[in-house]
């Protein structure tokens, strides 16, 4: 993957994102604000750090990771810690408020992490061990959905992981359900489709992954790991 400078010319900012998260994604004093651990934890009810560690069980030392999409919080250091100096780490982003935030907090302590400002609904030419979409999905209408998951499963080198961390369907007494649901429909119009669909069903030739599906919280959140099988010819 070509590293492009940040600022040159940037990315479109696709219309799901302008209509329902720039005021977000596009601040930088809100990002900084929102840039907190325990704000994070406390607005996932304790679970942002335990998926973010959920998703390090899966990646070994040394590997070559793509990230669609960058995140608040520590995901991306606990992450490129368990990377090490002998892998890389490839972040794609669509917004280079975004991208401009983590390179400042990143850049000298992993020099292996590169900043890339695109779509990550576009192809990618190279391959990588490990694919990370971490809370995304939910905020991509239906045909990005799809892409994106197939575009991630489309990067993996045979023996590949694409590990997807995102809401799942609470079981149905889950205290927070009503709540939640409320939430979604007032300012995330798109995550309810993830408690109808499964990630799997979004993929046709899906035969040649195995999958993985772990829920927490009552089946508030899942990890999707997707393995891609390697052919003996
Ligand atoms: C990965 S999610 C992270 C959600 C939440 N902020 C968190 O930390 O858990 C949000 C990020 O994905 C980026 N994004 C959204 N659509 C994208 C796309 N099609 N390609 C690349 N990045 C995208 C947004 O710009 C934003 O920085």
């Amino acid at each position: 993957m070509t590293k492009k400078k940040i600022a040159i010319n940037p990315a479109p900012i696709p219309p799901y994102q302008k209509e329902f998260y720039s005021w977000l994604y596009e601040s930088n004093r809100l990002t900084k604000l929102f840039d907190r651990q325990w704000l994070l934890n406390l607005l996932s009810f304790g679970y942002n750090q335990k998926l973010a560690k959920s998703v390090l069980d899966e990646v070994s030392p040394h590997s070559k990771v793509l990230q669609m999409g960058v995140t608040f919080g520590e995901q991306m250091n606990d992450l490129a810690d368990k990377i090490g100096i002998y892998g890389k780490y490839d972040v794609v982003d669509v917004s280079t408020t975004q991208l401009r935030y983590v390179r400042n907090k990143y850049r000298f302590i992993y020099p292996y992490m590169n900043f890339v400002n695109r779509d990550a609904l576009e192809p990618f030419t190279e391959k990588y061990d490990v694919v990370v979409c971490y809370m995304l999905l939910h905020e991509l209408p239906l045909p990005a959905k799809s892409r994106l998951i197939n575009q991630a499963l489309s990067g993996l080198t045979p023996g590949g992981k694409a590990i997807f961390i995102d809401y799942n369907n609470m079981v149905w007494w889950h205290p927070l359900k009503w709540f939640v649901k409320m939430y979604n429909r007032l300012y995330q119009p798109f995550a309810e489709r993830m408690w109808q669909t499964e990630i799997k069903d979004y993929v046709t030739d899906r035969q040649q992954f195995e999958w993985r599906k772990t829920t927490y919280f009552g089946k508030m959140y899942q990890k999707v790991v997707v393995t891609k099988k390697s052919s003996l010819f």
